[in-house]
């Protein structure tokens, strides 16, 4: 591995908590917009669970990914990135870090409010976090639609942003987080 700043890759950890967030986040976005759209049906009752249990894994490992980033705080950004870029990179990284935690918190607000308790995996019992609430929960429904759609917002963004430093800019940002990509030619 390079010890030139910034060219550092991210540790197994980082690396392994970003793709298990981002595939979860894959499929439970899809699933979420295909389900509403099904009449009540035993498979949209099984759907809206498989919904949750993934939702609120997010949640789970959102706490272990912050908790492992302040043991092992994330290599700088290359020196090549311009001052405004590094800028931008770190507060669309917050604001991921912030989405990522309130959208699955909305989730689990929402099925509080009306009335149906989550049940992590078939197996745990989660509390539910609110009396149920009809007006409160036509507005949590809403909030969480919210922050889910901007959250696909800013992960496209985050991606596109990841792929134009692979391909226009040629740098390491991409393989930082990809141990087996090539490097990219410039630093
Ligand atoms: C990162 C995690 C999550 C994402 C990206 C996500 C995304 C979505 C999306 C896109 C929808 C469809 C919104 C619409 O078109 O109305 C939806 C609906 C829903 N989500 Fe999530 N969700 C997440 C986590 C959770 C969690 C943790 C729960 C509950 C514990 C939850 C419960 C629900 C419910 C019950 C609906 C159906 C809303 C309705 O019936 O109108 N979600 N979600």
């Amino acid at each position: 591995m390079s010890t030139q700043p910034g060219n550092a890759r991210y540790n197994w950890g980082a690396v392994g908590l970003h793709w298990a967030v981002a595939v979860l986040v894959i499929c439970t976005f899809p699933l979420g917009l295909y389900m509403v759209g099904l009449s009540l049906s035993p498979l949209k009752l099984k759907l809206y669970s498989y919904h949750k249990w993934i939702g609120v894994s997010v949640f789970l490992l959102m706490w272990l990914r912050i908790g492992w980033r302040i043991l092992r705080p994330p290599p700088p950004l290359p020196a090549s990135m311009p001052r405004w870029e590094r800028t931008v990179a770190g507060a669309a990284h917050g604001l991921l870090y912030l989405l990522l935690i309130a959208a699955p918190l909305s989730g689990w607000l929402f099925s509080s409010a009306e009335g149906f308790q989550t049940v992590y995996l078939g197996i745990i019992p989660l509390p539910d976090l609110l009396d149920k609430d009809k007006i409160l929960a036509d507005f949590l429904r809403f909030i969480h639609m919210m922050l889910t759609f901007t959250l696909g917002g800013v992960i496209l963004l985050h991606a596109g942003a990841a792929l134009k430093h692979y391909f226009l800019d040629r740098d390491q940002v991409l393989s930082r987080m990809i141990p087996w990509l090539k490097r990219g030619d410039s630093t």
